[in-house]
């Protein structure tokens, strides 16, 4: 079975303002858990596409071609997670959009002076948006049954396009640096951080919202690590990158990505 055709698609029906502000099971907790990872999507994508253009030149025909189309599904994510932000923005939190505005700063400056630590961090958080699609093609009803249509649409289009394209950063970084350590060191790195960035956008989230509450808080930690819950249906796919022979594709689900892009609409004619 060939690897899947990643195709550039634009969203169906984004969310608007007549989205509800609690847009996942009428749950505060949950839908700020997911408006916090959505706000740091647009600057983070922009850095990735940054990190692995640096080596476009380099690279075997193939696989720039493969950057070019990771570029165009990345460049998209960015501008339809901007929107979000922008709707989150006009219901009064504003604090992201200060969050983003440092966060743009640093992701711009920093492919430009460490550029093979970027590249890295690239392929980290790249795997970790890889196996949180997975979990989404896996279980749509766990993830997504409880969120508003919009929202639904919104996730699974992401949701396929990550997992279509999920190889591409690591294939630059094996190409252009190669370094398990550094590769390594960059995941250890990015998972503490990215936790640290969504546990306080989160935080902020709940407390504009006068939710950060000890019942509100226990509730939610019990829904993203207790038994089967989000955040820890990740863990052990996150500790495979940590193999000196891992490579994205070992995890194998073309069949399901295959079947899920059907299911949902987003198949490509040549697919
Ligand atoms: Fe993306
Ligand atoms: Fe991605």
């Amino acid at each position: 079975m060939a690897e899947p055709l990643i195709r550039v698609r634009t969203l169906d029906t984004p969310p608007d303002e007549n989205t509800p502000r609690y847009w996942h099971s009428n749950d505060v907790f949950l839908s700020h858990f997911f408006n916090a990872l959505s706000s740091t999507f647009p600057e983070g994508e922009r850095f990735f596409i940054q990190s692995v253009r640096t080596y476009y030149h380099q690279l075997p025909a193939e696989l720039a071609a493969q950057v070019d189309l990771f570029a165009g599904q990345e460049g998209q994510h960015s501008k339809e997670h901007d929107a979000h932000m922008d709707l989150l923005q006009a219901q009064g939190y504003t604090a992201l959009g200060f969050l983003n505005r440092h966060m743009r700063t640093f992701l711009r400056w920093l492919p430009k002076k460490f550029p093979r630590l970027s590249l890295a961090l690239t392929t980290a958080i790249e795997h970790v948006t890889a196996i949180f699609a997975h979990e989404i093609l896996t279980d749509p009803d766990h993830w997504l049954g409880g969120m508003a249509p919009e929202m639904q649409n919104l996730w699974r289009w992401h949701a396929i396009e990550e997992a279509e394209h999920k190889a591409v950063a690591y294939d630059v970084y094996q190409h252009a640096v190669g370094s398990v350590w550094l590769r390594r060191a960059a995941m250890l790195d990015a998972t503490l951080g990215f936790l640290a960035e969504i546990c306080l956008r989160h935080s902020l989230l709940l407390i504009k919202d006068r939710q950060f509450r000890p019942g509100v808080l226990w509730r939610g930690v019990k829904l993203l690590f207790g038994r089967g819950g989000y955040l820890r249906r990740l863990a052990p796919h996150v500790a495979a990158f940590y193999r000196a022979d891992f490579h994205p594709w070992q995890q194998d689900n073309r069949q399901l990505l295959q079947a899920r892009r059907q299911a949902w609409g987003l198949v490509d004619a040549a697919a």
